[in-house]
């Protein structure tokens, strides 16, 4: 298919590549209705799609095409971080969609070593990004020997609207706690691992009393353990002729944990978002939840930095 000279618009080749290809995505958006995906309401008034997708890995020469896909998709909120070195390909990809700001949910993240620097590594994201504001930004690991992150923490109660919504990742309880404790505003979301193997039930029980929303990274156990082999999982799938993945993603869906699994394979964008067309009955949901055995695949927050 050509795509230029479609006598319509009359700006330079690449202008007319650019909106021919955002006009392609917009008809592809309508076929596929982002309108379905929950949204949760955070402590402080905003809303977040509960299911969004994450680039942790994504490498930063990709990104912006599997970013591109992803919006295809009917993705609307999109998880990086300063330390994926890919918020510029995020940033491309947004501007390039042509999607209006206000239908996007955008969190990116504050590493360690630039707790004692945040509003200048604030700024640097939202550069990066091409941003005036992000939706959510998360203090990426409490990395508690440097004993810091509430000062951190200060610093982002200063960003107002440039940063909608404030949150942490990797907070234990006695992390939050002492944020609770020490300064303004509660966190609205701790993002932390959690996945079948992994349920995380002390820092769940803990964020629903203090209002915090749950986030769950490595939602699909970043696929390193066999999910579509344990019994209750491959179960569910057969009774509802879905993919393990599915069953796994509805599972966090119907515990209200919010989630964003990475892929860079379109068709596993779509399989991952095809979860609303099926519901896990309470047995199912039971059955996984046994399969909890405390597997951590990446750091203890105490251990991290
Ligand atoms: N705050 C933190 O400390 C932290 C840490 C880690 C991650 N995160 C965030 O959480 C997001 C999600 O976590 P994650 O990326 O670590 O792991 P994940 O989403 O649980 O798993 C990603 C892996 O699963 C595979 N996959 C995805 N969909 C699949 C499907 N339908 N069938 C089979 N395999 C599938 C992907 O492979 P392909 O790409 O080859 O499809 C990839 O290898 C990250 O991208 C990042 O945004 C945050």
């Amino acid at each position: 298919m050509s795509i230029v000279g479609t006598g319509q618009f009359f700006g330079s080749p690449e202008e007319e590549r650019d909106k021919l290809l955002r006009d392609l995505m917009a008809q592809k958006r309508d076929r596929t209705s982002p309108s379905g995906i929950p949204v949760i309401t955070l402590n402080d008034g905003n809303t977040i799609p509960q299911l969004g997708f994450g680039v942790f890995k994504v490498d930063p020469q990709e990104t912006e095409q599997v970013v591109t896909e992803a919006l295809a998709a009917g993705y609307r909120h999109i998880d990086t971080a300063a330390f994926y070195d890919n918020e510029e390909a995020v940033g491309r990809a947004i501007a390039r969609s042509g999607i209006p700001r206000g239908e996007l949910f955008i969190t990116t993240k504050l590493w360690p070593s630039r707790f004692d620097d945040a509003e200048m590594a604030f700024n640097e994201s939202l550069e990066k990004l091409g941003l005036d504001y992000v939706d959510l930004y998360l203090l990426h690991w409490p990395a508690p020997r440097n004993n810091n992150f509430v000062r951190a923490w200060k610093a982002l109660e200063g960003f107002g609207e440039r940063a909608r919504s404030i949150g942490v990742c990797n907070f234990l309880p006695e992390h939050l706690d002492r944020l609770i404790d020490e300064t303004t505003i509660v966190p609205a979301v701790n993002q932390v691992e959690l996945h079948p193997a992994l349920q995380q039930r002390e820092t769940r029980a803990h964020a629903r009393k203090h209002g915090i929303a749950v986030e769950a990274w490595a939602p699909l156990g970043q696929w390193r353990y066999d999910l579509a082999g344990e019994a209750p999982i491959a179960a569910a799938a057969e009774a509802h002729a879905k993919t393990a993945a599915q069953v796994v993603i509805r599972w966090h869906l119907q515990n209200g944990i919010i989630i964003f699994p990475k892929t860079v394979n379109p068709e596993r964008m779509k399989e991952n978002l095809n979860v609303f067309d099926f519901e896990l009955t309470a047995e199912e949901m039971l059955a996984i939840d046994g399969l909890d055995r405390g597997q951590r695949l990446g750091s203890h927050p105490n251990e991290k930095h």
